[in-house]
This record gives structure tokens, sequence and C-alpha cells, in this order.
């Protein structure tokens, strides 16, 4: 710990859930605490990076010695956020969990129930915010995390060649591991193979992922 193997970069995260509107008073939401993204932040800071967060709504406190915070709701806000943040910087690590969909339309008055009648919502995709990075000829190295119920390592792999990544970082949700939890377990995937973080304190991870970070971001852009 507390080595500055990120001194002089800047570093962007992103942490947490996005909410989907659907009325004034409901959106689609997801599970994620923004644990993993905030002790992340936190980490690349005490590696001696210069920091934005950009947080979904969770309720944490900026982790210190990060320099600033963009606070977003849906997914659309969260890619102008980090679209603008990352614009100069050395490494973005996608930990937040952004929603897949959205509804094609908000209503601007509170949806009123039809007593029988099923109601039905049309969602719309929403933009991916790291192929969105992936695709400037100028860009960060790119982190991105695959939280999955199963088949994690096919996934994973996927998404890492998918969406034109140098690393990402996967883990499995449930047992006690992932959202909302205290703990989780990493399995990074790159270029150059796997490297297992195992079950630890989301903390205790995040210090361990930014090592490893640090390390390959050295080896191919240092
Ligand atoms: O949701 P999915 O499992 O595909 O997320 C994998 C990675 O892609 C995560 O790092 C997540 O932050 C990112 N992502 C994104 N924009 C989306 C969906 C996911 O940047 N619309």
């Amino acid at each position: 710990f507390g080595k500055p193997v990120l001194r002089g970069l800047k570093v962007v995260v992103s942490a947490g859930p996005t909410y989907e509107d659907i009325d004034p008073v409901r959106f689609i939401g997801n599970r994620s605490s923004g644990r993993m993204g905030f002790a992340v932040a936190e980490a690349a800071a005490q590696a001696g990076a210069e920091v934005t967060l950009v947080a979904g709504p969770v309720s944490l406190a900026t982790p210190q010695g990060v320099g600033r915070r963009v606070d977003v709701r849906s997914a659309a806000q969260m890619r102008d956020a980090v679209v603008d943040a990352t614009a100069g910087a050395d490494i973005y690590i996608a930990a937040a969990a952004v929603g897949d969909y959205r509804p094609a339309q908000v209503a601007d008055h509170k949806l009123k129930k039809h007593d029988g009648a099923a109601l039905e919502l049309s969602l719309a995709e929403n933009p991916d915010i790291l192929a969105t990075l992936a695709a400037q000829t100028v860009r960060p190295f790119l982190v991105g995390f695959a939280a999955e119920t199963h088949d994690v390592e096919r996934y994973a792999r996927d998404k890492l060649k998918r969406k034109g990544l140098d690393m990402i970082a996967a883990n499995q949700v449930g047992g006690g591991l992932g959202f909302e939890a205290a703990d989780n377990a990493l399995t990074l995937y790159g270029p150059e193979g796997a490297i297992e973080l195992p079950r630890a304190s989301k903390t205790e991870l995040a210090h361990q992922l930014v090592a490893r970070i640090a390390e390959r971001y050295q080896a191919v852009r240092g």
C-alpha cells in the first residue's frame, strides 16, 4: 500500500447504479451500492493519481484524496460526465453498474393505475459508455468490470474483446459477494492472461486492483 504507482496520472472512476426515470416518482435502477467504485477511487488517490469520481445515485461520502466528484443520475448523464472528465485522462475505470435500458418516454405526470389492465413499458437501449470511449482515437487506458451471476469468465472475456478494453475485472454476484456486500473477489483478464484476486474486503481488493492496473499501464503506455 501507499506506493505512488499512479503519481502524475489522471484517473477517472465511475461508480454506483444509474436510475432511469419512468415518471416523476418512479425509476428503474439496480442494486449496485457504489462501494467497489468508491474504494477504487480512494485507492487510486492514495497511489498518487489525480482522481475524478463520477457517481450515480449513492449515499456515500467522497473518499479522502479524491479531487473532484460529479454526481449523476441516468446513464445518459453518466456518459456525458465521463466523456467530459476523461478528455486528457490517462486511465478510466468503469465500476458503475450502468442500466442497459431506459423508458423510451419519461412521463411528466405520475402514471395512474388502471384496474386490472397490465402496464407495458417500452424501453430504449442506453449508450455504452466504455464502447463510446473505446471508439475514440485518443483514449485512456480502459478498465471495465463484469458482474455476473453465471459464466463469469466467458462473459468477461467476451466484454474485454467486444468493448475493446485493456483490462476487465470480473466478479461473481451472490453468495455474500458483489452487489450490496462488503466483500468481493475479482479475476482480472487482459491480453496477457488472468490474475486472481481472492476474496477480501472491497478496500483491500481496490488496492490490489490499482497496483495491477498501474503495472499494466506502465507496460503498455509508460
Ligand atoms: O453492464 P455490463 O456487464 O456490460 O458492464 C460491463 C462494463 O461496461 C462495466 O465496466 C460497465 O461500467 C460498463 N458499461 C458501460 N456502459 C453501459 C453498460 C456498461 O460503460 N451502458
